[in-house]
């Protein structure tokens, strides 16, 4: 495994993820927490920090510790810190980089370096700048502003790098771990799905001891499998809460339910339809109708959540792309944002989000490895207001039913629909969903008669993180069969488009 020490900086856990992309498995440990018996080591990387080597409460270790043992990988602080402590100079210049920058005069030869092109773009954010790096290294890069913006040891395998490859702006980032990570250090990239699992319930088994926790679940992928992750860590003592708003899909309570006691998830369900159908009546406003659902969410949740009054945790299925709000272009700022909000404070829960380093697909490859059922895994999105933000106008029971069934024949379909390569057709579309365009109404003819009814919407994108999302250009037979089926089946339906817009300008739930 490859230790990364960490020195404080806010991206330190990206450097772990880039590393676990490699599939290679590493562990974060604090800076003056190197493992110095641990025959599973084969390299170090040091992270960023707030603090200048200058600093009084600057984050100081014996690098003795690892470098000579291990290949080591310094980066920003710990490319500074490495020419600190072996007499270069770090120096307050005047020269802060901050953003983007590009590399010159690049050691293509060396190791780190393979692959590069001549300009690769790098990420910089530092306030000092290393102007003499130690006796026994050299420069292998530098940019514009700063001569030593890469530098190797010629004894030891010890690279430092000033910049940020583990940000997406650095874009060879991916590249240059690579070559620390598999090349030099020699990972075999055998990290797994299901070394994740062993090591965190572990983990959530230390962490959490014989406290109870709450989880709410949504029926979706990220919520169900952090539920799985900790029932298998502490069993019973997780309490999951599931509320049914009544703006789901056909029959999704009832099987999500089913599924989860399949699983062997201890689970609440709560019928509160009829508070949210009732506080909805007769409101129009997209955002209206979101807030009072929030509002109404919170609401039950807590209800139900104050009646387990030994609860000292909150789990959430927060996954790593909801954490990124804003990568500031001075600090780097990583903000988290939290999909249930506004627990009594009262409670003095603490937070638990096992999953908030992983990716979409990951979290996927965590559930599948678990043995979770593959329909409940490969789960297209679906918002948290559910089929109220697919309602144009106010929202009905009838209204629901309505959308309801024209989604079921249209997911169904797409599920029953196998592409040339044996892959159902739900399995390529990144989300999929109908809306009903209620304060339309068009003609038709049924038989003899004329009809007067609403048409349907269908959407169906593909996208790889939901920030950007591409109309998905559905085979013809498959539309075909679904308008059909939509038409005949679906009393108040008399009339099926297909939407065609792009994210963005469009966003993929049209309120
Ligand atoms: P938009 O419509 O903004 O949606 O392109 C992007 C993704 O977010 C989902 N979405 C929501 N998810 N609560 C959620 O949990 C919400 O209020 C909400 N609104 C949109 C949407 O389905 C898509 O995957």
């Amino acid at each position: 495994k490859i230790i990364i020490l960490d020195f404080g900086s806010q991206t330190t856990q990206l450097i772990g993820r880039r590393v676990r992309e490699l599939d290679t498995f590493c562990e974060i440990l604090p800076y003056n927490k190197f493992p110095k018996n641990d025959p599973s080591v084969i390299g170090v990387i040091l992270s960023g920090s707030p603090y200048s080597v200058h600093d009084k409460e600057a984050f100081k270790v014996d690098l003795n510790d690892f470098i000579g043992k291990y290949p080591v990988l310094g980066i920003c602080y710990g490319a500074q810190f490495i020419s600190y402590a072996y007499g270069g100079k770090v120096e307050q210049t005047g020269t802060r980089e901050y953003g983007r920058a590009h590399l010159q005069e690049i050691s293509l030869d060396n190791p780190l370096f393979a692959g590069f092109e001549p300009n690769s773009q790098v990420w910089m954010s530092h306030g000092d700048t290393i102007t003499a790096i130690p006796e026994g290294y050299r420069v292998i890069a530098s940019t514009n502003d700063v001569k030593f913006a890469a530098y190797a040891s010629e004894q030891n395998p010890v690279w430092a790098v000033q910049f940020h490859p583990e940000v997406f702006h650095s874009t060879q980032g991916t590249t240059l771990l690579k070559n620390f990570v598999v090349d030099i250090c020699g990972s075999k990239q055998q990290w797994s799905a299901a070394s994740f699992v062993e090591s965190t319930v572990k983990e959530l088994k230390e962490q959490l001891g014989n406290d109870r926790v709450i989880l709410g679940l949504s029926g979706g992928v990220d919520s169900s499998v952090c539920a799985a992750l900790l029932n298998r860590a502490i069993g019973d003592k997780l309490t999951c809460i599931f509320v049914d708003h009544g703006m789901l899909r056909k029959n999704e309570f009832e099987k999500v339910m089913e599924a989860y006691q399949g699983i062997g998830l201890n689970v609440v369900g709560i019928d509160a339809s009829d508070k949210f159908f009732s506080d909805l009546a007769g409101v129009t406003d997209p955002e209206e109708k979101r807030k009072i659902i929030g509002r109404d969410f919170v609401e039950v949740f807590n209800e139900e959540a104050k009646k387990i009054t030994d609860a000292k945790w909150l789990a959430q299925g927060t996954i790593y792309p909801d954490r990124i709000e804003s990568l500031s272009i001075t600090g780097m700022v990583i903000k988290s944002h939290h999909n249930v909000g506004g627990l009594p404070k009262e409670m003095h829960l603490q937070l638990c989000e096992p999953l908030q380093w992983l990716f979409k697909d990951e979290v996927r490859r965590v559930g599948l490895e678990m043995g979770m059922p593959e329909r409940l895994i490969k789960r297209h999105p679906f918002p948290g207001p559910g089929l109220a933000v697919r309602i144009l106008g106010d929202i009905t029971r009838e209204k629901v039913r309505i959308l309801q069934e024209a989604d079921d024949i249209y997911i169904e379909n797409m599920h029953n629909y196998i592409c040339e390569d044996g892959k159902e057709l739900y399995d390529k579309i990144w989300q999929a969903g109908t809306v009903l365009m209620s304060s339309v109404r068009s003609v038709g003819v049924m038989g003899d008669e004329r009809t007067y009814e609403h048409p349907v919407a269908l959407r169906a994108v593909t996208s790889t993180d939901a920030m950007t999302a591409d109309w998905a250009h559905l085979p013809y037979d498959f539309m075909a069969k679904v308008s059909n089926e939509i038409i005949n089946k679906v009393k108040g339906v008399n009339r099926v488009c297909y939407d065609i817009s792009s994210k963005p300008p469009s966003t993929i739930e049209w309120e």
